[in-house]
């Protein structure tokens, strides 16, 4: 593919980043992306919510604001009845209303299986904008929410998960990165990415990709979902599980005797997941209790980025 370079061009598609950045002038950028899904909850109100939180999540990761929308829609008009895509799009508006985020349009096509998503528009300082790279050795990583989405999902799709699971990774997708992304710039991040389809270890990957550090991951201080360790031992397995052992196994290195429900969570796809965040040494400890403090509850220091193993990842 050739790829057209601009001069304004502050993040395109070259590095796997969140969003697309572009400045406009010295002091101000555009924040562009897009994403759609089909539903992971039988909820449509709450699919809503969850669908408009993980299109956000990527201007949050960059650090930006989101400003405007639009709704992107597939929709079965023969064969589901319109009041199911009411509650979705009443969802979305109010995770939009709670981010300050105003809808300005949208597009439906006729389709056999119900997607919902958002084109967000979002702005930024050219200098404030934080890349998926630049991790520095000695930096620790934070990750704000649980692990196990993907795994619960499938879990609910076989039936199994209880009310109380399904109430709390509800509650997790559809929650806003936002704090976590506001606070970023008071401690100094230096890299970081929204953890979703090619989960922990994918998005790992691709913050580490061509550089000349490698990261740590301690599953001890992975922060997780409890009911997905039973699921996962019931073998309540997501598809994009597999495929994403299968396609980044070769990056990484694992210490003898890790539990195997560790080699499933951390490649688990996750639906809205939190941001991994590389943050000087000296500030992890505080950024996590201000998290903690300013409603992001599951916040945690997860490993470090080190000078050794440049471009792998070691999982202890
Ligand atoms: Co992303
Ligand atoms: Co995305």
């Amino acid at each position: 593919m050739h790829f057209h370079r601009d001069a304004n061009l502050i993040a395109g598609i070259e590095h796997g980043e969140d969003a697309g950045i572009y400045k406009l002038r010295d002091d101000l950028a555009l924040v562009q992306t897009v994403d759609f899904f089909t539903p992971i909850v039988d909820e449509p109100y709450d699919f809503g919510r969850i669908a408009v939180a993980n299109s956000l999540s990527d201007v949050y990761a960059m650090g930006g604001t989101p400003l405007t929308a639009m709704n992107v829609v597939c929709f079965p008009n023969n064969s589901m009845d319109i009041s199911i895509l009411r509650e979705v799009l009443r969802g979305g508006l109010d995770a939009m209303h709670a981010a300050g985020v105003i809808l300005v349009g949208g597009h439906t096509v006729d389709d056999p299986e119900l997607k919902y998503g958002l084109s967000v528009t979002g702005i930024i300082h050219p200098e404030r904008v934080i890349h998926n790279y630049g991790a520095l050795p000695g930096d620790r990583l934070i990750l704000t929410k649980n692990l196990g989405t993907g795994i619960i999902s499938t879990a609910i799709k076989a039936c199994r998960a209880a009310p109380s699971d399904i109430t709390a990774v509800t509650a997790s997708m559809a929650a806003l990165n936002r704090t976590a992304s506001e606070l970023m710039p008071l401690f100094n991040v230096h890299a970081a990415t929204d953890i979703t389809g090619f989960g922990l270890i994918g998005h790992a990957a691709e913050m580490i990709a061509g550089s000349s550090t490698g990261y740590i991951i301690e599953t001890g201080r992975l922060p997780v979902f409890e009911a997905s360790r039973k699921f996962a031992a019931e073998g309540m397995i997501p598809g994009g599980l597999h495929r994403n052992r299968d396609y980044y196994k070769n990056i990484v290195n694992v210490s003898p005797g890790i539990p195997q429900f560790y080699l499933d969570i951390i490649y688990d796809p996750q639906t809205s997941g939190g941001l991994l965040m590389a943050v000087p040494a000296d500030k992890a400890a505080a950024f996590v209790e201000k998290l903690h403090l300013s409603g992001v509850p599951d916040a945690a220091v997860i490993g470090e980025v080190t000078a050794e193993n440049p471009g792998r990842i070691m999982v202890i």
